[in-house]
This record gives structure tokens, sequence and C-alpha cells, in this order.
């Protein structure tokens, strides 16, 4: 059982390839965040960014090609992912504390963190009944078994605000809808009591009302149960409607990361500003939206100094050399984010670059008041 508020998971500066034969794409490129008990952690960015391969490496779900090269991984007092030199100077290789991949099936996966994906179908059979396939996994992962674990099944459904419960336990998942299925994944993944859900996009092919109603249910069982979320999204309305912190990633990596009060309202990183800029509101018109210009360059070749300087309304020449560092910005303690604005580098004496998001608007911008000494948090 979890004291709320404690930190369950850490995630620091993990590394995630994957070796093709066209090369190495840096899919996850030295991020670093926890998730405390009871909160609801967001993941947020375009298609692209490393959301999914940044949560299936909290599993080590990786398929061949991809590969965790370096960072750590802890769960509670448990090493997921855990690397020491083999000498000094020398490659790093896996440490002896780290789960081996059947410690990681027997004592993690489902049982201590569950994970959700977008499409349903991929996770449910379409041969075996919705119930029996619930009851299935908790016989897996809990100590119950025949109708106990039917009667929690049932529970669970009846939790997840599936209507009639004792009769929907005998229908295959075609016959649910697509919010439905979602509820039933949710069913299946609580039932087992994890700590952590991991929900990678749940509701993307939802429509709005029923993407609310699975929002607001998850709100609900993290107050029941006490459970913690990683929610994966593209989209900040879905971030501001359940999410406590945010993580915001481009290209790999996080470039800026706090509660999602400070992300709102006093944000620090342009990309996090485009992100927002193109949420669709009612009080705003199609043609008031303001998708980000460009795409996002590949992840095999990112762009030198700041990933997001070929798109970034406010790049200065020195962003195309200067890798920024993660460092703390405005009120809030774990408000961090990595910007050249932020870091005392020659941002504010460099010259404009003119890429295709900016509108000569930004030049004369002034620096923050006492802006150029912050506080490195790295
Ligand atoms: N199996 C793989 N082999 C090679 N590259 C991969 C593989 N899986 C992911 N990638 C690459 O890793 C990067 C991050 O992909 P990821 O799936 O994590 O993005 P995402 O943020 O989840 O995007 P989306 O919103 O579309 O789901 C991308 O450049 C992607 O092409
Ligand atoms: S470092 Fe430069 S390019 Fe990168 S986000 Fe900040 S202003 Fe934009
Ligand atoms: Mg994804």
């Amino acid at each position: 059982m979890s004291v709320p508020g404690e930190t369950i998971l850490t995630v620091e500066d993990l590394k995630t390839y994957f070796y093709t034969e066209g090369g190495v794409v840096q899919a996850v490129d030295g991020i670093s965040f926890d998730v405390r008990a009871g909160e609801i952690v967001g993941v947020v960015g375009e298609s692209g960014a490393g959301k999914s391969v940044a949560t299936t490496s909290i599993l080590r779900l990786l398929d061949d090609a991809g590969e965790i090269v370096s960072g750590e991984i802890t769960y509670r007092d448990t090493t997921i992912v855990g690397f020491e030199e083999a000498e000094e100077g020398g490659e790093l290789v896996p440490r002896d504390d780290m789960l081996t991949k059947s410690e990681m099936r027997k004592e993690i996966r489902g049982n201590e963190i569950a994970i959700i994906f977008q499409d349903p179908m991929e996770s449910l059979n379409p041969v075996y009944k919705v119930g029996s396939q619930i009851r299935e996994f908790i016989e897996l992962n809990r100590d119950l078994e025949g109708e106990d674990a039917k009667e929690e099944a049932i529970e669970m459904l009846r939790e997840v605000g599936i209507p009639e419960p004792e009769n929907r336990y005998d229908d295959y998942p075609h016959q649910f809808s697509g919010g439905m299925r979602q509820r039933v994944l949710i069913a299946m993944a609580l039932g087992c009591r994890p700590s952590l859900i991991i929900a990678d996009e749940p509701t993307t092919a939802l429509d709005v009302t029923v993407e609310g109603q699975i929002l607001d249910l998850v709100d609900d069982l993290r107050d029941e149960y006490g459970t913690s979320f990683i929610w994966v999204t593209h989209d900040m309305g879905v971030v501001a409607e359940i999410c406590d912190r945010v993580n915001v990633m481009y290209l790999g990596q996080i470039v800026e990361q706090g509660p999602v009060d400070d992300i709102f309202h006093d944000t620090q990183h342009p990309y996090t500003e485009s992100l927002l800029a193109s949420i669709p509101r009612p009080d705003k018109t199609v043609e008031d939206l303001n998708p980000i210009a460009g795409v996002m360059p590949q992840a095999m070749n990112p762009p030198r100094g700041c990933r997001f300087h070929t798109r970034c309304p406010d790049a200065r020449e020195a962003c195309r050399d200067i890798e920024p560092r993660f460092v703390d910005v405005g009120e809030a303690p774990s408000h961090r984010a990595a910007c050249l604005k932020h870091d005392d580098v020659g941002y504010w004496d460099s010259v404009p670059i003119e890429n295709e998001s900016r509108d000569g608007v930004v030049a004369d911008e002034e620096p923050p008041a006492g802006g150029q000494e912050t506080e490195a948090g790295r």
C-alpha cells in the first residue's frame, strides 16, 4: 500500500535507441521524471516525440530493434533498469540488481504496473468472452481463483460503469462499443490492483463525450483506489482535465515539466506555448487555431543545438549551436524547462533566426527580469 504523495517511480536520464538499417533512432534521449502515489502524470507531445517508447521502456516491452542504452528506472526499491561501467571509463553493462525479463513478467507487469493501449482490440482476444479474459488476468496476478476471481471481474466491470455487468460478463469484445472496450481494459488493469497504470492515448480514438466520461472515471478511480497513472496524450486539453503534473516531450527529450497549473499559466518553453496555442476551444474559431509550423525532424538525425530551433518562433542564432540545459524555471519548485532563454549563454545577445514559424514579431523581446541567473536543475 502506498503512502499518498510518496515517490513510487523514478526515471533518470533514460535513453532508448532503435538500431535500424538506416541508422540509430534516438527515440528517447535523456529523460528524467517521477511519479508519486495517487497522482496522474501526463506525457504530452506530437506524434513521434517518443511518448510510447518512453512508457514502454518502463515495462521493458520494446521490440527487438529497441534497446535501453543508459539511465535508471526505479520502482519503489526495485531496479527495473540500472547500469554500471564494465571497467572504469568502459562500456555500460546491466547491474546485477536489474530485474530479468522473467522477473519483470512475474513481479512487475500487471500486478504492480499495468499498461493500457489506444486500441483495445490489440489487448482483447476477439474469440474469448470479455469476462473470462478479465477473470484469467486476475487469476494470473492475484491470489484469487474460480468463482472468487469471477466475482471480482464482475465487480470491476461494475466499478468502471458497465451496466448489467453480470450479463455483459459473457459478451465478446465486438459486442462492446469503443468506449466500453476501453472501460473493460481499465477494469482488467484495475482488477490486478496495480499501484501504477500507464495509459497510452487510450481515449484518442473516442468521441469527445465518451472521452470525457472515461477521464471522469479515471479521476474517480484514482481517488477510490489511490492508483497512480501515467497518461500519454497529444492533447493539452486532456492534460488540463486530469493531470496533476506533466512532461512535455519533443524529439526524444522532455522540454518542460511541472505542475499542470504552472505549465498552463506560467509557461516557460516555446514548444509548450505552441501546443497550448493549438488547443481547440469554444471561444476560438478554426482560423484562430495556431497549429505548430513545420514538421518534427527525424529522431535519427536530430538538429544540433536546441532540437526545436527549426520550428521555434523565438529561435536565435545561439539556439543552433548550444544545447539548452534543463533548469529550474518559474515559481513552482519542480517546474523545469530546457530553453536558452533561461540560461546565461548568450541567447539574448544573438540574432533571431528567420524560420517558418517566425513572423518577425519577437526580435525585440526583452530578457525576463533576472532571468539569466537560473539554477541548473540537472
Ligand atoms: N520499432 C521501432 N523501430 C524504429 N524506430 C522506432 C520504433 N518504434 C518507434 N520508433 C521511433 O521512435 C520515435 C518515437 O516514437 P514513439 O512511438 O515513441 O512516438 P509517440 O510520441 O508515441 O508518437 P505517437 O503520438 O504517434 O504515438 C519515432 O521517431 C519513431 O519512428
Ligand atoms: S532554446 Fe531557442 S530554439 Fe530552443 S526553445 Fe528556446 S528559444 Fe526556442
Ligand atoms: Mg505513441
